[in-house]
């Protein structure tokens, strides 16, 4: 459903976007996305409040698998959102925050790309929505209810409070443009 919405979009940007490129990043996010799902869904049904040591992790993994799709793939991989848990993931730039704003906005709309200069680097930027789901409740839902590992841990947490369905955040996966040329000289 995502790739539909996101290849239906017609945008400007679509000229300088190599579409290979495009799709393997698209598929990335989705596989991602899944990895974590996959791993709340194993907390469903847990009557007993989560430690560190009772439930595995589940975000922190994703966390490092986006690192590892960055270094693989010269892209850098983020999550990005307003009430974020881990500071690192506080928006970006000024156009990362009216992302979110248009995901809140839109409920139905998935993802988008478009055109993006980061670190001086031009290039295209895909965000994809990240919605909060029952499974996510454990560490996402009440303040006073969250795991203690996660108080510990992060004590200007701002990542609860959350209900199912809300928008929690974005992925955001930035490919210079660099990277497309040299993708596009070496393919036929
Ligand atoms: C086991 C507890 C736990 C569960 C369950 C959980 N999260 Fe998280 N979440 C965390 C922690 C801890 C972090 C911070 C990880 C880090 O340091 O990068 C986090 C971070 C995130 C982030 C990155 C942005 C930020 O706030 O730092 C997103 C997005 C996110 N979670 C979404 C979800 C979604 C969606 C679900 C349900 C499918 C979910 N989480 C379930 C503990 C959890």
């Amino acid at each position: 459903m995502a790739i539909a919405l996101i290849l239906l979009q017609p945008t400007s940007a679509w000229a300088d976007v190599n579409p290979t490129e495009l799709a393997k990043a698209v598929q990335a996010i989705e596989q991602l996305d899944m990895l974590r799902s996959g791993l709340a869904s194993t907390l469903e049904g847990q009557t007993e409040v989560p430690t560190k040591e009772t439930m595995k992790e589940v975000c922190r993994p994703v966390g490092m698998k986006a690192m590892e799709l960055s270094k693989e793939n010269g892209w850098q991989v983020k999550q990005i959102a307003t009430k974020y848990r881990n500071p690192a993931h506080s928006p970006d730039t000024p156009h990362s925050r009216m992302a979110l704003a248009q995901f809140e906005q839109q409920p139905e709309l998935m993802g988008f790309w478009e055109k993006a200069t980061i670190d001086d680097q031009v290039g295209n930027r895909y965000y994809r929505r990240i919605n909060v789901e029952a499974s996510c409740l454990a560490c996402h839902g009440q303040q006073n209810r969250r795991p203690q590992f996660v108080k510990d841990g992060y004590p200007q947490d701002l990542a609860y409070d959350f209900n199912v369905g809300d928008l929690r955040g974005m992925y955001a996966v930035f490919i210079p443009e660099v990277q497309q040329s040299i993708q596009s000289a070496i393919s036929p």
